[in-house]
């Protein structure tokens, strides 16, 4: 018999099966085990055990290789004490929605299917708990810098109209405007869009570390008086160094009195609207803005990688993105048809079933649960704020406001000391530099966390400290 049309399934599904339930069984262990398994380095040999050249091996012999030489050296996100940089930890209910949504291998760019009305679905929820207007509709993303990229472009449209057809070569000169430690996500996003970094005007900060709005409407009406058009004000909601907000409401006064466009960077810090009060009033405003940029990835824990873009008003995301040629046309009935193709609201044609694991997550956790975790995360970096300030070897560099926490430490390089308790497996913290001071910096995202845990880390940290004298 010929082998066309089966060479590439299982040749024997029910091997494949109990192969397949072993490992299952493996990814579930080590998701129950997640407290057990902080990050480790991986081997040196690792380049060479995972370089392709073996093809044609046994499943089973690969699943082997997956469990012994992948999967101990992920990131260790997925240990409660780690607060790096911004990394959720990871849903076991999305885990299994990612297995769904993998076998059913929907193509997500657009067509008449279910996997489309999910996606919609989590849209509207995310419009609908962001407050925009009924006109708002978005995409989910690879994260918030594409998500920004989309979010930007559809401000040019707005301002200069078909730029889509004569590009940017005729256009003046155009400036972004973003406080001091803002993401660098928003110079990646007009380097990309072709107008440069030199774009980014950063706007200096006020007392509190938010965008300083005089210092906004200096630079605006200079750029103005030189020719240079403003495009867009970008509002951050849970800065990446601080976890400070800006005023978004007074922002967004500031861009209706000035015809600018309002974005808001929510990567992690959209989901405080979740949190009990004072943290849940943080991004008090953002349903103001005409973009919001936010992650599912980060403090909601869906597992990587999934963002989203929201745009307060949906023909213009459309007019933005939506291109069909003779191969796309969508058709009245059959799987051509379809009001809705993703692909109309986004850089990409083809696009994985991202929607699935972020609706499992809502639907079997309720929000109720998953703001309960957020606002335990804030009352974590307050705890972590306190015991910096009752050190005699750290210093809480400014007010925690939400879930991010950076101290000084009077010995040793922070850096080094990161590292050391990386390796010893203790925690990971990220560092980062704050009004010219090296700091540790840990931003608490992790559903897994506990007080116990802080409390931990920063015993650690501080003996680290003490051993650098
Ligand atoms: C405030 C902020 N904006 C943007 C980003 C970039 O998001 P992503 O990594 O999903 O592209 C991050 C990432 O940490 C962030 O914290």
């Amino acid at each position: 018999m010929s082998d066309e049309g089966r060479r590439l399934d299982p040749e024997d599904w029910n091997t494949f099966r109990r192969d397949f339930h072993e490992l299952l069984d493996t990814c579930i262990d080590r998701m129950q085990a997640a407290r057990d398994l902080p990050w480790q380095p991986k081997p040196a040999d690792m380049a060479d055990k995972v370089a392709i050249g073996q093809s044609g091996n046994d499943s089973k012999d690969v699943f082997v290789r997956v469990v012994n030489d992948i999967m101990p050296y992920a990131t260790g996100n997925t240990h409660p004490r780690f607060f790096g940089w911004v990394h959720g930890a990871g849903l076991p209910v999305s885990v299994a929605a990612e297995m769904v949504a993998a076998t059913m291998n929907s193509n997500l760019g657009g067509r008449d299917h279910g996997a489309v009305e999910v996606e919609r679905a989590v849209i509207n929820w995310l419009c609908k708990l962001s407050g925009l207007p009924e006109t708002a509709f978005g995409i989910l993303t690879s994260g918030t810098s594409q998500a920004t990229i989309i979010a930007l472009s559809a401000a040019r449209v707005r301002l200069f109209g078909d730029v889509r057809k004569t590009g940017i070569g005729n256009l003046p000169a155009m400036r972004v405007y973003i406080a001091e430690g803002g993401h660098s996500c928003v110079a990646k996003a007009l380097e990309v869009m072709g107008h440069g970094s030199d774009a980014v005007v950063t706007i200096a900060l006020n007392d509190q570390g938010q965008m300083d709005l005089n210092s906004l409407a200096d630079s605006v009406a200079h750029d103005q008086a030189r020719g240079i058009v403003p495009l867009a004000v970008v509002g951050t909601a849970g800065s990446v160094n601080t976890g400070i907000y800006d005023p978004l409401n007074a922002l967004a006064d500031f861009c209706t009195d000035n015809n600018l466009w309002l974005h808001c960077d929510a990567a992690f810090g959209f989901w405080s609207v979740l949190a009990d009060k004072p943290w849940g009033d943080l991004a008090n405003g953002i349903h103001r803005a005409d973009s919001i940029a936010t992650d599912f990835h980060k403090w909601l824990g869906v597992p990587y990688d999934c963002g989203a873009c929201l745009i307060a008003d949906r023909d213009l995301h459309r007019d933005t993105f939506a291109s069909r040629p003779e191969y796309l046309v969508g058709q009245a009935d059959g799987l051509a048809g379809g009001e809705l193709w993703f692909c109309d609201y986004g850089i990409e044609l083809s696009r994985g079933f991202k929607a699935l694991k972020v609706w499992t997550a809502i639907e079997a956790l309720g929000t109720d649960a998953i703001g309960a975790a957020i606002t335990d995360n804030c009352k974590q970096a307050a705890l972590m704020g306190q015991l910096a300030e009752q050190s005699s070897v750290l210093a809480l560099v400014q007010p925690v406001v939400s879930n991010l926490c950076c101290f000084t430490i009077n010995h040793g390089l922070p850096a080094d000391i990161a590292a050391r308790l990386q390796l010893s497996g203790e925690a990971v913290f990220s560092t980062t530099t704050l009004a010219g001071r090296p700091c540790m910096r840990a931003a608490i995202v992790n559903h897994r966390t506990t007080s116990d845990d802080i409390h931990i880390a920063m015993a650690a940290v501080e003996r680290e400290v003490l051993n650098s004298r």
